[in-house]
């Protein structure tokens, strides 16, 4: 599988240090840098927007990894573009019905261009009750480069793994060896292993990092599994 990379999610840092939080995980190697950005719309949580999100630019060199909880994604694409974020990974129950229509593709697609357009990665989100197939024809015509699998329902930092969504992940890992596989929600020490081991790459960790009395060695035992 492709390389590993720890993402941890600002999202249980400090928010009135937001910067220096950034900076620390930079310093105990975690290369991406997770932002969950929600609208109050799609999910029942508001978080950050573009002008944190700037800010944030501004402190880390790290692959900012925005994880786009939102009800009209393309509508911050540019603005996101502009900012300098690495990637955008937008839900695809936000954008299309499942399994997505014909249409839906039409609009999946322009979306997917314009992110590239704008300089972006792009990455689809799909929370635990959406099936990997609904996925496959935006990695097949390689719309993304990235498919994340929720393994908590999205809004909250804080829930429990679900442990039921690793066939997916084991699904995508045997048909796209090449893929970056995120899984978001409850990855920590004790559910590393099983993440790892059904093939996903990039892990994202928030509270398992922020909340550890030594977030270092967090970050550093969740590659080590990754890798090995
Ligand atoms: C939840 C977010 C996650 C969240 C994960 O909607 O997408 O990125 O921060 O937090 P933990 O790791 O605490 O489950
Ligand atoms: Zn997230």
């Amino acid at each position: 599988k492709p390389s590993a990379k720890i993402s941890p999610s600002i999202l249980s840092a400090d928010f009135a240090d937001l910067g220096k939080d950034a900076v620390r995980m930079w310093d105990y190697g975690a290369e991406w840098l997770h932002v969950d950005c929600m609208d109050g719309h799609f999910v029942p949580n508001l978080t950050i927007g573009p002008p944190v999100v700037a800010s944030l630019r501004k402190r880390t060199k790290a692959f900012l990894d925005c994880h786009m909880m939102v009800s009209d994604p393309a509508f911050w694409v540019e603005e996101y573009g502009k900012i300098g974020v690495d990637g955008f990974c937008f839900h695809l129950e936000s954008v299309a019905q499942v399994p997505p229509s014909q249409e839906d593709f039409g609009k999946l697609k322009s979306l997917c261009e314009m992110i590239k357009d704008n300089g972006m990665r792009a990455g689809v989100a799909i929370k635990p009750g959406t099936p990997a197939e609904s996925v496959e024809p935006l990695v097949d015509f390689g719309m993304v480069e990235m498919v994340l699998c929720m393994t908590v329902e999205p809004g909250f930092g804080g829930q429990s793994f679900k442990p039921e969504v690793m066939p997916k992940v084991k699904y995508l890992r045997e048909k796209y060896p090449e893929l970056d596989i995120q899984v978001d929600g409850g990855i920590g020490p004790k559910t590393i292993d099983i993440a790892a081991e059904a093939g996903a790459n990039v892990i994202v960790a928030g509270s398992a990092v922020f909340l550890a009395e030594d977030p270092k060695l967090v970050v550093t035992q969740l590659r080590k599994s990754v890798e090995s």
